[in-house]
């Protein structure tokens, strides 16, 4: 027996006016980040693919921030998520959410650790996923160090991670302002782990390359240690990203010296010194928007027509905690993204373009700039919680906060990247089929179906069952909107004995109104193992939250 028509036109109701607690009916357990976008995607400009982004509360008081569920998260430029990967991916603190490869496929990479936000480090490792979202493998560092947040890569094909490591080494610091008690310094430290063999390819010191004496961040300011002991070591160079060329050299980012260093990869000597506002420095600046401070994200760009080298990075031009413990220093009005040229014949840097934001955003901490294949660029705003693309020209193609109302106060993100990713989870879909109204005789049916992390769903089929257990196509195909769909017209098709089709009804929206009269209100209750053998009978389809509502999913 098929679902009479009636049944269907009083019953199948799609109701908007959901209160703020259900944002996803099919899955009640994520709470995502609602991105306020301010600008939103210009169709035609933005670049193709998802931004990967992991904020989190920042502040002092993180119960009062957003967002209530940190953590890494893909969305579309359209604010809707694609996947969460909140508790059930990443358990403790992430950042630096990025597509890579690894083996020749495509994989998801990111850091997991303990966060110490009053000194801007993490202790942890890094966490690979496949496509499928499952971990692949753990990567972790050589010679009995930690792996700290700020730099994680996996490079080469996917044969080496390149990472850093923020090591305290007693020290004399008399020179500096220290006494006795003040002896702790912190050692920057980048390693190149072959991945197949676990063995430390590269490893480098910045105490044997860079003097403390070069620091912008004093030992007596306070402001990034104060050498007292291992965890409260002076940081005096803070560095904060490692890339690696073509040519086997590596650039690095040294946020408290203001400047950006090239590396020889075989003997670990200073090719050059970039300093954004530092003394130290090889390059004359040729105009006043190169110079930069406590900088993040450094990374080779190639060379330019006329063979200067290119470099892009962030520039925060501002100093402070995450927490906010301690002053500020503020250099410029805005933070920025910044790709920069190199002569190396007349020893100049000149800006090739900067990129600032629409609003007055200027990061204390974190940030970061991805120049895209096409030349877009995603610059993110750390500590501000804000991420941009622009075109190639500057100009603002989007913009989104990363989280909206009040809850949007105090969110942060360290990095953010745009990539194309197909994802096909191994997780299960999810369906929900809710009841409401009971309270005012009017039963209504809300039907939802989403799958967290998937690319390629284009459309969802809703089949439903009668009381007698006949399986039946509740509304055709219904197209993937976002995340989580939802069914939103209704129709119904006579059959004969023979199952010949003898008339279709015109499509319905669902009812919010119309009250269900009491004869239609209640089915009969199934039994657990009744519910369970109508589950057996349907072929193994999956059914989620009664015995009901089944779903099946079409690429
Ligand atoms: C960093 O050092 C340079 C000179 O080496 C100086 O001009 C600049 O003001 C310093 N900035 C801070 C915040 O100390
Ligand atoms: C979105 O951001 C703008 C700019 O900061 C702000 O004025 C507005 O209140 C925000 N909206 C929400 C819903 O958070």
């Amino acid at each position: 027996m098929r679902l009479s028509a009636l049944f269907l036109a009083c019953s199948l109701i799609w109701c908007d006016v959901v209160s703020a607690s259900w944002q996803l009916l099919s899955r009640p357990d994520l709470q995502v980040p609602r991105l306020n976008i301010t600008h939103p995607a210009q169709a035609g400009l933005t670049a193709p693919g998802y931004f990967f982004i992991a904020p989190f509360a920042g502040g002092s008081d993180q119960e009062k921030h957003g967002p209530l569920q940190p953590g890494p998260y893909i969305f579309d430029d359209q604010g809707q998520l694609v996947w969460s990967g909140f508790a059930q991916y990443f358990s403790i603190w992430t950042v630096n959410l990025q597509t890579t490869t690894y083996h020749g496929e495509p994989a998801l990479l990111a850091f997991q650790g303990k966060h110490n936000a009053a000194h801007g480090h993490g202790h942890g490792h890094l966490k690979l996923l496949d496509a499928k979202y499952d971990v692949i493998r753990e990567i972790r560092a050589g010679h009995h160090r930690l792996i700290d947040k700020h730099e994680g890569q996996v490079i080469n094909d996917g044969k080496s991670a390149l990472f850093q490591i923020y090591q305290p080494v007693p020290r004399d610091l008399s020179a500096y302002g220290g006494d006795e008690d003040h002896q702790w310094i912190v050692d920057g430290i980048f390693q190149e782990v072959d991945l197949d063999t676990g063995d430390v390819v590269f490893e480098w010191h910045s105490l044997e390359h860079v003097p403390p004496s070069h620091s912008n961040i004093s030992l007596t300011s306070g402001q990034a240690g104060n050498g007292l002991g291992s965890s409260e070591a002076w940081d005096y160079f803070h560095i904060n990203s490692v890339d690696k060329n073509d040519e086997g050299d590596y650039l690095l980012s040294a946020r408290d010296v203001n400047s950006v260093y090239k590396i020889d990869g075989k003997t670990g000597r200073v090719l050059w010194r970039l300093g954004g506002r530092n003394q130290h420095n090889d390059f004359r600046h040729l105009d006043n928007e190169v110079a930069f401070s406590f900088q993040h994200h450094a990374r080779y760009q190639g060379y330019d027509s006329q063979g200067r080298e290119l470099i892009s990075l962030y520039d925060n031009s501002a100093h402070g905690t995450e927490t906010d413990t301690g002053s500020q220093l503020h250099d410029a009005p805005t933070s920025s993204g910044k790709i920069l040229a190199l002569d190396h014949k007349a020893k100049t840097v000149a800006t090739v373009r900067a990129f600032y934001p629409p609003f007055k955003l200027l990061s204390k901490s974190q940030g970061s700039t991805h120049v895209l294949p096409g030349g877009n660029v995603v610059v993110n705003w750390g500590s501000e919680g804000a991420v941009t693309e622009f075109t190639s020209d500057g100009t603002v193609v989007f913009h989104a906060f990363l989280e909206s109302g009040p809850l949007g106060v105090g969110v942060q993100n360290y990095r953010a990247f745009k990539n194309e990713w197909i994802g096909r989870p191994s997780e299960e879909a999810a369906v929900a089929g809710l009841v409401y109204g009971a309270e005012h005789r009017s039963y209504k049916v809300l039907l939802a179906a989403s799958w967290n992390g998937d690319t390629e769903v284009s459309h969802w089929r809703f089949l439903g069952k009668d009381v007698e257990g006949n399986r039946i196509d509740l509304g055709g195909k219904v197209a993937r909107v976002g995340f989580e769909t939802r069914l939103t017209w209704v129709r119904a098709q006579g059959y004969n004995a023979k199952d010949e089709l003898l008339t279709t009804t015109r499509w319905e929206p669902v009812d919010h109104e119309r009250p269900v009269p009491p004869a239609f209100r209640r089915t009969k209750e199934l039994s657990r193992m009744e519910e369970q053998q109508e589950n057996d009978r349907l072929d193994g389809v999956a059914s989620q939250t009664g015995s009901w509502i089944v779903f099946q999913k079409q690429g």
